[in-house]
């Protein structure tokens, strides 16, 4: 398909919003009347609480209540209420529910007070007392009591016998690897604002990835009828998957809203953001066994990750060690260990991150004990099908990925020894890893509103965390009708809109993109249809499919035309609104639909200080049609920063005496900087694919960072010969 809108690099259409504070975050929508709850959180990991003296904190004038479990009786009983769309299997948490406390940081009461300082005051001043009980906080000790889980995606079947294939092979590697927790860290805090009506209905400004998910789930909880509450996020400041499920701010806020039948807002602070979810703290095992010349004769792949007591928390991991690589003998196993913490999240591309950190690590292994060049290892062992399901690729341009990238990079001057690279006192190392995502689809629906006036709204209950979905929506309207952009008001983050899923699992461009071109589709057809019935019509002998939507006109392809406008005017139509589910074709199930990337990074290791700088990256993406190169390019360097991060830098460090983390800011919990962020390049290579959606877009939100990590660890190993398989590579490992 030809087009004129899509794929362009259109900059986003609330970037004047965001970047002149027009665009209001959820806890910055004012009401006359609003008060402040600030939360208190558990001291201790595990125990109950014995006593709780709220009598200091509501002697504050200007506090109005203290919510504690003692005085917020009547919360539903069932775990179903709770359950929030992306629920891993078992019992959610119930904020205030009892007295029972399951993780550090928990909250255990909420102080509302008439400012935010005074509330945060007066929370210092509430007196727990706690009977602890003994808590379990480290992996390392319990990995060894971790049982098989229900996974939400099953683990992939094995095949032929891996443990006697790599027992027979002639070369093997055996390797453990392990990521520590990670926390999120969006720039903007979480936070809800509920502003309660004079009907008593509320409207909750809330940061989350899906309105419509925090909205089943406060109603389910609280037994607001659907029409009574209204979730409401127009912007989001960062998630990562942090606002994939409801979080506990968001369920005070209501709460308090409910009883002091006042507006209420709850935001948390940075040291709060590390009390609930995070990416789990894991071990894997990678074995591979390769014949001399590098071809893979058997895989195996076991991790062990961390849930909490109450949930069961799994992600794609092994999976993929099952499908990027061709492997006849493949074994896999993905347990878990309970800990006394908060169940972990799903976190920038959750699974694949760490499950393709291992694999990408242990090819590289591979490739140095077969003496072939690492990128030259991985086409030995292309996959030309999805094994894990025996079928073939929808596209797979993971070839020119490699191929472009490395050339870029200028990998061909790269000498194999390690420790054989300089410049100065500094080592240089280059590494490479591959990465793959799957391309999702889930149904969604979208409505699109031509006015009289020739403007156009679209909509959907779906969100923009920094991805640029606005942007996109208006592009395919655009696209589908032929009206100048600016003409094209795109909507989201409202529980009220079309029915759409969280925004997650990099599916909304493929699932929200192709409902807002069906219905724009429909409103096309129905333009169409009116324009040719007009007495005189330029369109009359026009078929529908012959005519051309461009700058506000319908185009007969003879010369002649009619604006938009006229066809409205002189039909008497005000509006034409049309609504449109699409779901994913059943095309796609007899294919393996994946996105691929081919990462090469540059690092320079400091050896007297153990200190190392990604000084250049070079990341080919291939992601089907590219529906905005300057969105996409954005949002894959930013993918890349935080793979620098998972590298480098993050580390979610436990006290395990207290149970605690305490890396709770972000002076302690590093993330990239500027100083840290040096040449990044993104290519997106030609991927054509009719079956993953009909706009051919597989998706950008996970690829981006997915095998990142391991190319700089590939490139420290090439730097220093020093393999480090515990992220984050710190000074300390190097020393
Ligand atoms: Mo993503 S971790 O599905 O927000």
């Amino acid at each position: 398909m030809t087009t004129t809108h899509i794929g362009q690099p259109v900059s986003r259409v609330d970037g004047r919003a965001k970047v002149t504070g027009d665009a209001r975050y959820a806890a910055e929508f004012n009401v006359p009347g609003l008060v402040y709850g600030h939360v208190v959180s558990s001291d201790v990991a595990r125990g109950t609480i014995t006593g709780i003296d709220v009598s200091a904190a509501l002697s504050v004038p200007g506090v109005l209540e203290v919510f504690t479990h003692e005085n917020t009786p009547g919360l539903p009983w069932f775990d179903r209420s709770y359950r929030d769309e992306v629920a891993p299997v078992g019992s959610p948490f119930r904020p205030l529910y009892d007295d029972e406390i399951e993780f550090s940081g928990q909250p255990i009461a909420l102080v509302v007070a008439e400012s935010f300082e005074l509330a945060r005051h007066a929370a210092a001043l509430v007196r727990v007392k706690y009977a602890r009980l003994p808590h379990r906080t480290d992996l390392e000790l319990e990995r060894r009591a971790a049982y098989q889980p229900e996974h939400r995606m099953p683990l992939p079947a094995p095949r032929g016998d891996a443990e006697a294939a790599f027992a027979a092979a002639p070369v093997r590697v055996d390797a453990e690897y392990r990521v520590p927790a990670e926390h999120h860290n969006p720039m903007e805090s979480f936070g809800a604002t509920v502003v309660r009506e004079d009907d008593g209905t509320l409207t909750v400004y809330d940061k989350t990835q899906g309105v419509q998910n925090v909205h089943g789930y406060l109603c389910r909880v609280f037994g607001y009828a659907p029409e009574d509450l209204r979730v409401v996020s127009p912007f989001v400041g960062g998630a990562f998957g942090a606002g994939l499920r409801p979080q506990y701010h968001v369920f005070l806020a209501v709460l308090a809203a409910r009883a002091l039948e006042r507006s209420v807002r709850v935001s948390m602070t940075r040291q709060q953001m590390f009390t609930f979810g995070h990416r789990p703290a894991t071990w894997q095992r990678l074995r591979l066994g390769a014949s001399a010349d590098g071809r893979l004769q058997a895989l195996l792949h076991e991790a062990v990750a961390e849930t909490s007591r109450f949930e069961d928390f799994t992600e794609a991991v092994v999976h993929w060690s099952g499908m990027h690589y061709r492997c006849d003998h493949v074994a896999f196993d993905h347990r878990l260990a309970q800990l006394d913490v908060y169940t972990p999240m799903d976190m920038r591309a959750p699974g694949a991150s760490w499950g393709v950190y291992a694999l990408e690590c242990a090819m590289d292994e591979l490739a140095v004990q077969t003496g072939l060049d690492p990128v030259e290892l991985r086409l030995r062992n292309y996959a030309e099908r999805d094994q894990n399901v025996d079928k073939p690729f929808s596209s797979k341009e993971l070839r020119a990925c490699y191929r472009q990238a490395a050339e870029r990079f200028g990998w061909a001057r790269r000498d194999p020894r390690p420790r054989s690279m300089r410049a100065g006192d500094a080592l240089i190392g280059w590494g490479m890893a591959g990465g793959v995502w799957e391309a999702m689809q889930e149904t969604a629906t979208a409505r699109a509103m031509l006015m009289a006036d020739g403007s156009l709204t679209v909509s959907s209950a779906t969100a923009d965390i920094g991805t640029g979905t606005y942007t996109i929506m208006a592009q395919i309207a655009t696209e589908t009708l032929g009206l100048p952009i600016e003409r094209v008001t795109a909507q989201l983050g409202d529980s009220t809109l079309s029915a759409a899923p969280i925004e997650g699992g990099s599916w909304t461009a493929a699932s929200v993109g192709t409902a807002v071109k069906d219905a724009c589709t429909r409103v096309r057809a129905r333009l169409v249809d009116l324009a040719r019935r007009l007495d005189g019509s330029p369109l009359a002998g026009a078929r529908p499919d012959d005519v051309m939507l461009a700058d506000g006109h319908l185009h007969a392809g003879d010369g002649r035309s009619v604006a938009i406008t006229d066809v409205m005017r002189r039909s008497g139509v005000g509006t034409i609104d049309e609504e449109a589910t699409a779901n994913p074709s059943r095309t796609r199930d007899a294919y393996g639909l994946y996105s691929h990337s081919a990462i090469f990074a540059e690092v320079q290791v400091d050896e007297a200080l153990g200190t190392v700088q990604v000084t250049r990256v070079v990341s080919a993406v291939a992601g089907g049609r590219i529906l905005n190169p300057k969105t996409a390019g954005s949002q894959v360097m930013g993918s890349i920063v935080g793979g620098i991060g998972m590298a480098l830098h993050e580390e979610s460090v436990l006290d395990h005496a207290v149970g605690r983390f305490m890396t709770h800011n972000l002076a302690d919990y590093h993330i990239p900087v500027h100083a840290d962020v040096h040449d990044i390049e993104v290519i997106f290579v030609d991927e054509r694919d009719d079956v993953v959606n009909p706009l051919g877009a597989k998706g950008l939100g996970e690829i981006g960072i997915v095998g990142v990590a391991a190319a700089i660890a590939n490139a420290v190993y090439h730097a220093t010969g020093r393999r480090v398989r515990e992220l984050p590579i710190t000074l300390d490992k190097l020393l």
